[in-house]
C-alpha cells in the first residue's frame, strides 16, 4: 500500500507526533488546584524532553467549564481559570523556543450559553435575526419537540428557550450539553466570526487548529426525524458504535452529522491557513462512520489531517488492527491525505484500561503504542499515557462531565485525572504548593509519577522516550509505504522502509521475522510473547 506524492511532501505534521494537553488537569502553575497556562509553559522542557513535535492544547477560552472549555464564551481570550492572554503568548513564544508546535483548539459547532451571540439570541425572541444564529424552531401546537434528535450527552437535543409574554414557545438544539446551543452555519455571520478567530490565533503563532465536532456545523436542512434502527436509542453519536467490532458495522442514519455543506467551511479555512507562512495546519475531529468518509475532509484544499478513530476503536485483534491499518492507508491515499493515529484522548476510556488494566492492559497499551508509532503518518498522544496511566475509577461526588451529570452513568471524568508529576502522595507535585486538584487522584500513584518513572529502564516514561527516539531516525525518512505482513491470524506484522513491525495480539509465542529486534514493548527472546510488540530491522 502506498500513498501518493503527495503525501510525500515535508510539511512538519506529516510526521509529527503531538501531546494532547488537557489544560485544568496539566499543571498548576498558581495553586488553585486547576491546571493552568503558566503551568504548562513551566513543563515544556519534560515534553521536549520525551520527544514529541508539537502540543496539542484543549480548549483554554474564556468560558463557564459547564464542558470545561469545549462550552466557549469568548474566542479570543483565555479562562481567567487558565491564565491571561499574555500567558498564551509566553507559552507559545517558550513552546517555539524548545522547537514544539503549538496546535490550540477550535470548537465551531456550538458556542457557550453565556456567549454574547446567545445571551442576545434569548434577549431578542422568535424570529429575530439573532436567533437566525442558533437553531431555533416552534414547539409544537402540543408543546412537543421538533425532532427525535438526541443530545450525545443523553436527553433531547432540544431545551426551551424562555418565552416573553405573548411570544411562541421555541425550543433551541444543542447536540450536545444545554450549554452548548449549536450554531446556524446556513447564516453567513457565523463563518464570517470563525476566520476571524482562525486570523486572531495564527496571528498570536500558533502552528495549528485542532477542529471540535468538525463533522457537525451543517444540519440537513428540514431537520427531520432521524431513522433510528430497531434496538437502538436514537444517539448521535458515533462513539456507540464502539462495542461493534468494526467489521460487523453497519452505517447508521445521521441527519445532524457530516452534511456535504461543512467541507465549504474547510475550503475556504485551507485557504485562510495558506496565506500564513510556516506550514500552519488544521486536524479534523470527525466522528464519521467509515474511513472513505474521513478522508473527504483531508481532500488536498481541506484539512491537513483528521483522527482516525478506527484505530482508537479497534479491540484487542489483529484481524481488526490490521483492517483498520489497511483501511486507513487506502482512503487516505485515494485523497493524497496523511494517516494519522492515536489511541487515547480526554474523551475516551484510557487504552491501558481499555485493553484489559493491570499489568495485561498496560503490556497491550505498550504494544499498541509502539505499533502505532511505526506507522506512516502521525501519531497523537494524551498526557498521561506516557506514563502508563489507568482510567481511574472516579467517585460520583466528583464528576464533573455533563456526560455523567446528564445521565447520572459513566463519564469521562477517569481519564482527566491530574497528571502526578513527584511525590509519595497527592496532590504529586501538580501545583507549586500542597493543593488538592479539582479531581482527586488516586493513593496509589506515587510509583507512576515523572519522577518515580524517570530513569527507571523498566518504566512506561521510559520505553515512550526510547520509542519517540528511534521512531525520529526513521519516520521522515522511511517513506510512507506499507507492506502488510501474513504472519499469522493473530499477528499484525507491516514492513515499512528499513523497519518490520510486529505485533502478537494471540495467547501464544510466536516466531519473529527475518532482522534484529532493536525495541519492543516487553521482553524478547527468540519468539515474540503474547501482547507484545518489537521493531526489527
Ligand atoms: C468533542 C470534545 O473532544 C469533547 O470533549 C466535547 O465534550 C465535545 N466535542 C463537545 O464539544
Amino acid at each position: 500500500m502506498g500513498l501518493n506524492d503527495q503525501t510525500r511532501r515535508q510539511e512538519w505534521w506529516r510526521h509529527a507526533v503531538t501531546y494532547q494537553i488537557y489544560p485544568r488537569s496539566f499543571a498548576d502553575g498558581n495553586g488553585d488546584g486547576v491546571g493552568d497556562l503558566p503551568g504548562i509553559t513551566s513543563r515544556l522542557p519534560y515534553l521536549r524532553d520525551l520527544g514529541v513535535d508539537a502540543i496539542w492544547l484543549s480548549p483554554f477560552y474564556t468560558s463557564p467549564q459547564r464542558d470545561h472549555g469545549y462550552d466557549v464564551a469568548d474566542y479570543r481570550d483565555i479562562d481567567p481559570l487558565f491564565g491571561t492572554l499574555s500567558d498564551a503568548d509566553d507559552m507559545i513564544e517558550r513552546a517555539h523556543e524548545l522547537g514544539l508546535k503549538v496546535i490550540v483548539d477550535l470548537v465551531p459547532n456550538h458556542t457557550s450559553s453565556e456567549h454574547e451571540w446567545f445571551r442576545a439570541a434569548l434577549a431578542a425572541g422568535p424570529g429575530s435575526p439573532e436567533r437566525d444564529r442558533y437553531v431555533f424552531r416552534d414547539a409544537g401546537p402540543d408543546g412537543s419537540l421538533p425532532n427525535n434528535w438526541m443530545s450525545v450527552f443523553g436527553g433531547p437535543a432540544w431545551t426551551q428557550a424562555p418565552a416573553g409574554p405573548g411570544e411562541k414557545e421555541q425550543y433551541y438544539l444543542h447536540l450536545f450539553d444545554s450549554s452548548q446551543p449549536d450554531l446556524n452555519w446556513r447564516n453567513p455571520e457565523v463563518g464570517d466570526m470563525f476566520v476571524e478567530v482562525l486570523r486572531f490565533w495564527l496571528d498570536r503563532g500558533v502552528d495549528g487548529f485542532r477542529v471540535d465536532v468538525a463533522h457537525g456545523l451543517f444540519k440537513e436542512e428540514g431537520l427531520r426525524d432521524q431513522v433510528v434502527e430497531a434496538g437502538r436509542t436514537a444517539s448521535s453519536d458515533a462513539r456507540d458504535a464502539a462495542d461493534v467490532p468494526m467489521v460487523e458495522r453497519t452505517l447508521r442514519d445521521e441527519p445532524m452529522w457530516d452534511q456535504p455543506e461543512v467541507h465549504d467551511v474547510y475550503r475556504r479555512w485551507h485557504e485562510v491557513l495558506a496565506k500564513y507562512d510556516g506550514d500552519r495546519m488544521f486536524v479534523a475531529e470527525a466522528w464519521t462512520q467509515t474511513p472513505e468518509s474521513m478522508a473527504a475532509y483531508v481532500r488536498p484544499d481541506e484539512f491537513s489531517q483528521a483522527f482516525n478513530f478506527a484505530w482508537l476503536l479497534a479491540s484487542w485483534s489483529a484481524e481488526e488492527f490490521a483492517e483498520v491499518v489497511r483501511g486507513t492507508m487506502e482512503a487516505v491515499g485515494l485523497v493524497g491525505g496523511s494517516p494519522t493515529w492515536v489511541l487515547s484522548n480526554h474523551d475516551v476510556v484510557r487504552h491501558v484500561t481499555r485493553y484489559g488494566g493491570g499489568a495485561l492492559g498496560l503490556a497491550r497499551a505498550k504494544a499498541a503504542t509502539l505499533t502505532m508509532l511505526a506507522l506512516p503518518g502521525s501519531a497523537y498522544l494524551y498526557q498521561g499515557e506516557e506514563l502508563g496511566l489507568p482510567e481511574v475509577d472516579v467517585a460520583a461526588e466528583h464528576k464533573q462531565d455533563p456526560l455523567f451529570i446528564r445521565t447520572g452513568e459513566g463519564g469521562r471524568d477517569g481519564c482527566r485525572v491530574p497528571i502526578p508529576w513527584s511525590g509519595a502522595a497527592a496532590p504529586y507535585g501538580f501545583g507549586p504548593g500542597g493543593e488538592q486538584p479539582w479531581i482527586p487522584q488516586p493513593d496509589d500513584w506515587a510509583p507512576v509519577t515523572v519522577e518515580a518513572e524517570t530513569g527507571d529502564a523498566d518504566s512506561t516514561l521510559e520505553f515512550y522516550r526510547a520509542a519517540l527516539a528511534a521512531r525520529r531516525t526513521f519516520a521522515t525518512s522511511a517513506g510512507d509505504d506499507v507492506e502488510l505482513l501474513e504472519l499469522g491470524a493473530d499477528v499484525v506484522a507491516f514492513r515499512r522502509g528499513p523497519v518490520t513491525a510486529v505485533l502478537n495480539c494471540g495467547t501464544e509465542p510466536v516466531a519473529l521475522p527475518a532482522g534484529s529486534v532493536f525495541l519492543a514493548s516487553g521482553p524478547v527472546g527468540d519468539t515474540l510473547p503474547p501482547d507484545t510488540a518489537a521493531w526489527l530491522r
